[in-house]
């Protein structure tokens, strides 16, 4: 019996059993090292899609009510950031509309208490980049140039890489982004104007 369990076992060892787990062993390996790279935090990367406090549709909103960006977004025009809006300007039209939907109900508790809503920040700059809208917005580059097809989206997916070699790409060569009557021929390349 030993006799023949060492055999078994010898031929387990160095037949294609083994060759199986240290396949496997190997396979484990690899699914650790690929969903740590995959699932690395890079917030500067393309597709981050965190999921709303409250279920917002672009989709609804500035697709199939075609509302314009900057009724919400009007910071985009006349400041670094486009900003957010209030509860307030939600409830112009949802204190009549949608009022018995849970996430309606749960934006008119926020609206009046006062509370802001901890929407959950998709694109973000690290601090020692200087970003700002309005040159950009004002020299005509649409919203979706950077963004995307928001008014497809129902919940907003980073489109654009946040990185600098995407931010000198189109400043180096702007014109297909811009208005074909506009004059701009380049934008700042000099590491000051988006390091100060
Ligand atoms: C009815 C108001 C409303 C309109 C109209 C609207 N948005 Fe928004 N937008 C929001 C709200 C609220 C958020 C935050 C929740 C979210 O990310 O979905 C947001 C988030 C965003 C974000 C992500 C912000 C971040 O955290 O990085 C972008 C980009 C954006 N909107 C662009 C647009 C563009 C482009 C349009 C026009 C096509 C548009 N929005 C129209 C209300 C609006
Ligand atoms: C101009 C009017 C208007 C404004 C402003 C507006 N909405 Fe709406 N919203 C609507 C309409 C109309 C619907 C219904 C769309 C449908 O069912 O097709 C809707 C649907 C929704 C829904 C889905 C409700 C459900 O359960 O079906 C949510 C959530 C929502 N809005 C949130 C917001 C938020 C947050 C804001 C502010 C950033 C906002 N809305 C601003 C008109 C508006
Ligand atoms: C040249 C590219 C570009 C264009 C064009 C652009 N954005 Fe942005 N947007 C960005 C970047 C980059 C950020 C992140 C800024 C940061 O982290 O400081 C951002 C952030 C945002 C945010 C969230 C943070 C904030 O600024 O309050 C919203 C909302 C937004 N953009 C909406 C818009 C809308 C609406 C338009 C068009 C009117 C627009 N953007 C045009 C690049 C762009
Ligand atoms: C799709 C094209 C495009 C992209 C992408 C883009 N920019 Fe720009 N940028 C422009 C244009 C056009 C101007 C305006 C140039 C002008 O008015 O002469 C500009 C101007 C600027 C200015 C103003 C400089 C000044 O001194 O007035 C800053 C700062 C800036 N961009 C930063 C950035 C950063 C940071 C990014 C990346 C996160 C970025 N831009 C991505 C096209 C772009
Ligand atoms: C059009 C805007 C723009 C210009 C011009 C620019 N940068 Fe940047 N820079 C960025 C952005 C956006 C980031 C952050 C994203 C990244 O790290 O790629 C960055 C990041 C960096 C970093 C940090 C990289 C890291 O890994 O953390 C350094 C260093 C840097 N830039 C140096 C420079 C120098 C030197 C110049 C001039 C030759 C310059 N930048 C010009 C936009 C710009």
């Amino acid at each position: 019996m030993a006799l023949l369990d060492e055999t078994v076992w010898d031929h387990v060892r160095q037949g294609p059993v083994a060759a199986v787990l240290a396949a496997s062993a190997l396979g484990v390996a690899a699914t650790v090292l690929g969903v740590g790279w995959l699932t690395q935090p890079d917030s500067l990367s393309r597709g981050f899609a965190p999921v709303q406090p409250i279920p917002f549709s672009h989709r609804d909103h500035a697709g199939s009510m075609a509302m314009p960006c900057l009724f919400c977004h009007s910071g985009a025009a006349r400041s670094r950031s486009a900003g957010i809006p209030d509860a307030d300007v939600c409830m112009g039209c949802h204190r009549v509309t949608k009022t018995d939907s849970p996430a309606i109900i749960k934006l008119k508790e926020a609206s009046d208490a006062g509370t802001p809503i901890a929407w959950k920040r998709v694109h973000s700059l690290p601090d020692h980049v200087f970003f700002d809208h309005r040159p950009h917005v004002n020299a005509g580059v649409a919203c979706q140039t950077c963004h995307g097809p928001i008014q497809k989206m129902t919940t907003v997916r980073q489109h654009m890489s946040l990185r600098m070699s995407n931010c000198l790409g189109c400043h180096r060569n702007p014109k297909p982004a811009l208005p074909p009557d506009s004059t701009i021929a380049k934008a700042p390349e000099n590491c000051n104007a988006c390091h100060r």
